[in-house]
């Protein structure tokens, strides 16, 4: 096909060898199938900040770190300087989650450059060759469901061990190969320490993908694992290793009694200060 102008840069430089076929043009980007280095690959192309909304991107930014004093302030003036930085961090968030992952053990497509609003990575396919599935594409045996809902769940605690919350994790962005699950479209990736939304996050992504493979599996809607991994998670327990039970048993201890007291009496205490002001004024 001719070459989209946003991959000519990529064509220019050798890293493209020629452009296939266009995937699919989603929220965020537009994939493409390309030929690079004379292999079929994948090419995502990051649409502009202003096709998208930066309410909801800010949501996701928060805790994410800038060093550089005069980046900041860029960002904040929302200069188009700042706005191109934005941009990149967005883009860039994408690889280093990708590799991160990569190397925490989750499968996730290799990636090879990430240039110009550009991310060149594998394309996921199935035994066939042909670009894999979605999981809302496809349908599976009770059984199939069960394994691959607890490989998802072990690939969600790597994730939470590297300290990365997903935060747009569900069928449309899980692919199926022969070997299982690949996640994929991570720009929005969140730390979980620094994120006040990351609990609320985390919580949605699991129970997404608890809901999806319960559809196969109805038992699995009984399962508590987004509050599990995360009580764990919290206490500094979690690991690679954590075997999950999907149980989890709200706290039924007594509702913690002393510090209520203490908000009582402090509450007392400023309720008489108040009064004895109004007697000392009504005194004068
Ligand atoms: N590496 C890949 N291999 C195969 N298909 C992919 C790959 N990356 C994306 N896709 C396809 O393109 C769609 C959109 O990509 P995605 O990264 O989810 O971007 P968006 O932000 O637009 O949802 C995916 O749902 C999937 O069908
Ligand atoms: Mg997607």
């Amino acid at each position: 096909m001719k070459v989209p102008k946003r991959l000519q840069p990529l064509v220019d430089d050798g890293l493209i060898d020629e452009v296939l076929s266009r995937l699919m043009s989603g929220k965020e980007a537009d994939i493409f199938i390309v030929r690079s280095r004379g292999e079929i690959r994948c090419a995502k192309v990051y649409k502009d900040a202003m096709q998208r909304s930066f309410k909801k991107a800010a949501q996701y930014q928060e805790g994410r770190k800038v060093r550089n004093g005069r980046r900041a302030r860029a960002m904040e003036k929302r200069s188009s300087f700042g706005r191109k930085q934005q941009e990149e961090i967005w883009q860039n968030a994408e690889v280093d989650a990708l590799t991160r992952l990569s190397k925490a053990g989750v499968r996730v497509p290799d990636t090879y450059v990430c240039i110009d609003g550009v991310l060149l990575m594998e394309l996921v396919t199935d035994d066939e060759g042909d670009v894999a599935p979605r999981l809302n594409d496809v349908t599976m045996s009770e059984e199939q469901a069960l394994e691959d809902h607890e490989v998802m769940m072990h690939y969600i605690v790597l994730m939470l061990c590297e300290g990365i919350v997903h935060g747009d994790l569900s069928e449309f962005n899980v692919l199926l190969d022969e070997y299982g699950p690949v996640i994929i479209d991570l720009p929005q990736a969140v730390d979980a320490a620094a994120n006040n939304n990351a609990q609320a996050m985390f919580a949605r992504d699991v129970n997404n993908m608890t809901r999806y493979y319960s559809e196969f599996a109805p038992q699995l809607s009984q399962t508590r694992y987004a509050d599990e991994i995360w009580s764990l998670f919290e206490a500094g327990e979690l690991t690679s290793e954590t075997e999950l039970t999907g149980v989890f048993e709200d706290s039924n201890e007594a509702a913690d009694v002393d510090s209520v007291i203490e908000e009582i009496k402090a509450a007392f205490a400023e309720e008489q200060d108040r009064l004895e002001r109004i007697r000392t004024a009504a005194e004068d």
